[in-house]
């Protein structure tokens, strides 16, 4: 039997394929683009001067001290991503994590050098006590319980001083109950009204933050966040904090880790239709990067697999340790 026979018979008028054609046809079909400017560059910024120390479970992704921070910022400036988000790593932990709202600490000192030398790049503060606390919890510790209350009370604090430091947009990751209302409060009083809030308001128990911990020593000495972060079960639980933390000011909303739950970025965003914000974590990064070192996969071409899939879904900002090598694979 001749194939190309058998097929002259097919009558379709419907081809989906044409529009696959050229490569020109694709691009002017695409329903999902990424853009630099939707990126956001986490930078772990440690205390000294000169510091540039590779994370061992992330390679290319960078404990930094101030000045360090400060060029990497310029070079993702460079390639058009803009925004930045801070997390600190302490020389000195204490169980209350007081490091955390110290003025001269690395975030605080971070944000007013990238102010100073960058002003038009928009800075970005983590708000947990996890890195600061000698016990690595994100909060209080009473009895073995992280407690509410006391804990919103110290992230209060760091936020208020990230303010002070100059921080654009404070992002409360801790997930204790009432603390975006308090900061949002507190930040007013203050006469930093004009200062906005990014919740990470889904923030999964995830098996996807070890890299992060070992960048930022910060894996709880006993126990694990089961009591604080949210069940990777749960969906619905997903919309009803996303709910909270808007009603008690959150201006952006975020799902976190971000691959694995792209079902709740989508009904986050059709839901309530707010700027959403969606974090590809450590771990999605660092499996990225194991298989490409191997060999096992296309790393540029997975990588913006992934951030096409997690804006396809729904996500208005994505933050990413491939924020810059995006950026420059889209140009
Ligand atoms: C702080 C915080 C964590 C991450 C962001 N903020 C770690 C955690 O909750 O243990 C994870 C980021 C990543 O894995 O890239 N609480």
């Amino acid at each position: 039997m001749n194939p190309t026979q058998t097929h002259t018979s097919l009558k379709l008028t419907r081809r989906l394929r044409r529009l696959r054609h050229s490569e020109t046809l694709r691009a002017l079909v695409r329903e999902t683009r990424l853009s630099p400017d939707m990126f956001v560059l986490p930078l772990f910024v440690c205390e000294g001067e000169g510091v540039r120390r590779e994370v061992g479970s992330m390679p290319g992704v960078f404990n930094l001290s101030v000045d360090e921070a400060a060029k990497e910022t310029e070079r993702a400036r460079a390639v058009g991503v803009k925004s930045v988000l801070l997390f600190g790593l302490p020389d000195h932990k204490d169980a209350v994590g007081s490091a955390a709202y110290d003025p001269e600490a690395p975030v605080q000192s971070a944000i007013r050098a990238i102010k100073r030398q960058l002003p038009d790049v928009l800075v970005m503060t983590d708000v947990c006590l996890c890195e600061y606390t000698d016990h690595g919890h994100c909060g209080l510790v009473i009895d073995d319980e992280i407690v509410n209350d006391a804990t919103v009370d110290q992230l209060v604090r760091t936020a208020v001083s990230h303010a002070a430091a100059g921080a654009d947009v404070i992002a409360p990751s801790d997930m204790m109950d009432g603390r975006v209302g308090a900061i949002r409060a507190a930040l007013d009083e203050r006469g930093f009204e004009n200062r906005a809030i990014m919740a990470y308001s889904a923030k999964y128990c995830s098996a996807f933050y070890g890299p992060f911990r070992d960048a930022v020593a910060s894996a709880p000495k006993f126990g694990d966040r089961r009591s604080h972060q949210m069940d990777p079960a749960n969906a619905e639980e997903a919309l009803r904090e996303i709910e909270l933390d808007i009603e008690e000011g959150a201006d952006i909303v975020m799902v976190k880790p971000a691959l694995p739950y792209l079902d709740v970025v989508s009904r986050a965003k059709e839901r309530f239709g707010y700027p959403t914000a969606a974090y590809q974590v450590s771990g999605e990064y660092s499996m990225l990067k194991a298989a490409a070192m191997n060999g096992w996969i296309d790393e540029r071409r997975a990588m913006i697999e992934c951030l096409t899939a997690i804006r396809r879904a729904g996500a208005d900002i994505i933050i990413t340790y491939y924020a810059v090598d995006a950026a420059r694979a889209l140009a």
